[in-house]
């Protein structure tokens, strides 16, 4: 009885550990383009013609370069730096090693349309 009882404990146990593993891992999905409001879906149209060459948005699949996907919902970038609009905004004005700097294709307006969409990632 005294084993039985052990191994449910041990069985609960790792199943709660192996949840909550799982948990971390499975970030929500991006928010569907039909629920985009107006600057968002403006800030998809900079995305399409500017990052999506390299970048994958709705997929974790590599590109040129990373997946943008859930870009915010992490802590960090891939580079290790905090995932803020700051550090994404420097990247995408000033570049990366193997990134363009693309800030001046885009103007201000635009480029804080692109941050919000992704957000929405
Ligand atoms: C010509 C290809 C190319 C284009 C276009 C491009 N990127 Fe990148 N990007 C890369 C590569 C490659 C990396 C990986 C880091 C490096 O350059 O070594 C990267 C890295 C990043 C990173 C991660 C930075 C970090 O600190 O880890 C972000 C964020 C990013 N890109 C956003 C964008 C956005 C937003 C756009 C559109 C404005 C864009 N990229 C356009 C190739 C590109």
């Amino acid at each position: 009885m005294r084993t039985f009882a052990q191994g449910c404990i041990a069985g609960c146990c790792a199943g709660l550990v192996l949840f909550a593993a799982a948990g971390c891992k499975k970030l929500p999905p991006p928010t569907p383009l039909s629920e985009l409001n107006p600057q968002q879906m403006h800030g998809y149209q900079v995305y399409q013609a500017n990052c999506a060459q390299c970048h994958n948005d709705r997929t974790n699949q590599p590109l040129n370069g990373p997946s943008l996907r859930s870009i915010f919902k992490k802590q960090y970038l891939d580079s290790g730096a905090p995932a803020t609009d700051d550090r994404v905004m420097d990247a995408i004005l000033y570049g990366r090693q193997m990134m363009p700097p693309m800030g001046s294709r885009m103007t201000p307006q635009e480029r804080e349309d692109l941050l919000a969409y992704l957000h929405t990632l």
